[in-house]
């Protein structure tokens, strides 16, 4: 198409249009159907290489039953020409005619070229001398290309002797980016354009900045974070805070010594810890409550008698990923105990990490619900009915308790609840009161108790 648009400019005037290319002759000269080129000329549109004009145009074929009458006649002219001078019965026409005879005897009647007359015997007669059969004519011109007015075609458009297609034809002439060769536009700018100076002839494709971008698949909160979110939930509407959990890496001051766990505890095994390799140990503490602390190891005080070991700083500096987060709750009721105490209600859920050999009830990494709620004189019972009022929202409500140990807590208490399906009691949750050898070093008043509990969120979830 390039080439003939080129070679038709070149030599002036061809066809008397200024050297456009008509996409009808196009396709003619290339024998191919018009419909296989338009989307050839709307490419070459869209690069600017050619000019489009559209025109309207009609293709009019004849039907089945029109091509039978461009054969042997239309069937008025088959009826009249059946029709002898002194004229004939109608029923012995009717036999001559055969097929056609009632379309043909009413149109013949309509174009006036016949009438009946009725008696015993009812007879058809010419009622002029010739006629000319023009829907034939048609029929015939249109067979060979022809054009015709609209006036003549409607009515045979009407008998279905003719159907017309609308379909658009194309006037083509050089375009503003008029070449032989379709070029791609570059996209992209690259450092080889740069580098041999081609980006300064090149042509780049401009932005669609209406182009929709594809749609982001839809976010869903993976099945854990939506019942940690329920949790959340149950929290606040207890009047719970959340406590700040984003410090994976804790020291092992935080996460045990601060919590009277004694520093030869097998828990602290790294058997049991993931330590840090690199920062290996924290280097700053509250020094007077770090003291406090170890003498509460060492010796006790508070009504306590103590380990009685060498408690070690270099043990407690050094850096661990948190195995529960006790070590944030620790923290906190601390801070509480420096800010000048008040009745708190605190809780978090997060990440926390164990070196566990990973099996179907085990992972080394893990989320632990921790509530807590510290106030002056609390007592077990309160511990007991606030798990109640707690596992109750989330629809657990046959909970028993059964005593246990931990190092920060006295008296403990692991937390069962009755599962309906397995028909048993199923431990979901462990608690217990703070020791005095946690909360007092940390300044809190005497008289200040801590109920507090954590649980497992993938446990629960499972079970
Ligand atoms: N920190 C305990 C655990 O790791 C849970 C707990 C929290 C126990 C608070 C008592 C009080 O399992």
């Amino acid at each position: 198409l390039l080439l003939e648009l080129n070679g038709r400019s070149e030599k002036g005037d061809v066809g008397g249009d200024d050297g456009a290319v008509h996409s009808e002759d196009f396709a003619k000269l290339l024998g191919v159907e018009h419909v296989a080129i338009v989307g050839v000329i709307k490419s070459l549109q869209a690069h600017e290489l050619i000019d489009v004009q559209e025109q309207d145009c009609k293709r009019c074929t004849v039907t089945e039953e029109g091509e039978s009458y461009a054969a042997d006649g239309s069937p008025e002219a088959q009826v009249f020409r059946k029709v002898p001078a002194d004229g004939i019965a109608m029923n012995e026409l009717k036999g001559l005619v055969g097929k056609v005879y009632d379309i043909g005897f009413k149109q013949a009647m309509q174009s006036k070229w016949i009438s009946i007359q009725k008696g015993a015997v009812t007879t058809v007669h010419r009622k002029v001398e010739t006629i000319q059969d023009k829907v034939q004519e048609i029929l015939v011109g249109v067979k060979k290309g022809l054009e015709f007015s609209e006036k003549e075609m409607e009515p045979l458009r009407k008998r279905k002797l003719i159907s017309v297609q609308p379909y658009k034809v194309y006037v083509l002439r050089k375009g503003p980016k008029f070449a032989l060769k379709k070029t791609k536009p570059a996209t992209d700018l690259t450092r080889d354009m740069l580098a041999s100076g081609a980006w300064k002839t090149q042509e780049f494709k401009m932005y669609n900045f209406n182009a929709l971008g594809i749609p982001t698949a839809g976010g869903h909160l993976h099945p854990l974070l939506k019942v940690r979110a329920q949790f959340q939930k149950i929290f606040l509407e207890m009047g719970f805070e959340e406590m700040p959990t984003n410090n994976f890496v804790e020291s092992s001051f935080w996460n045990f010594d601060a919590l009277f766990q004694p520093q030869m505890h097998p828990a602290r095994d790294s058997h049991d810890t993931f330590f840090l390799a690199e920062p290996a140990t924290a280097r700053s503490f509250p020094e007077d409550y770090l003291e406090r602390v170890k003498n509460v190891h060492e010796r006790g005080g508070y009504g306590s008698t103590g380990y009685g070991y060498d408690w070690k700083r270099s043990e407690a500096a050094k850096n661990l990923l948190r195995t529960h987060t006790t070590a944030v709750s620790s923290r906190m009721l601390y801070k509480l105990a420096q800010d000048g105490f008040q009745p708190k209600k605190y809780f978090s859920i997060d990440r926390v990490f164990r070196n566990e050999a990973v099996d179907k009830t085990h992972l080394a990494e893990f989320h632990q619900i921790e509530g807590l709620v510290c106030d002056r004189g609390l007592t077990l019972g309160d511990l007991i009915g606030m798990l109640n009022e707690f596992f109750g929202r989330l629809g657990i409500k046959k909970l028993r308790f059964k005593p246990a140990y931990n190092p920060y807590t006295e008296p403990s208490m692991e937390i069962f609840s009755y599962h309906e399906t397995f028909q048993k009691w199923v431990e979901i949750g462990n608690s217990g009161m703070f020791r005095p050898e946690m909360l007092l070093p940390m300044g809190l008043p005497s008289d200040v108790s801590v109920i507090a509990w954590g649980l497992s969120l993938e446990r629960l979830i499972l079970r």
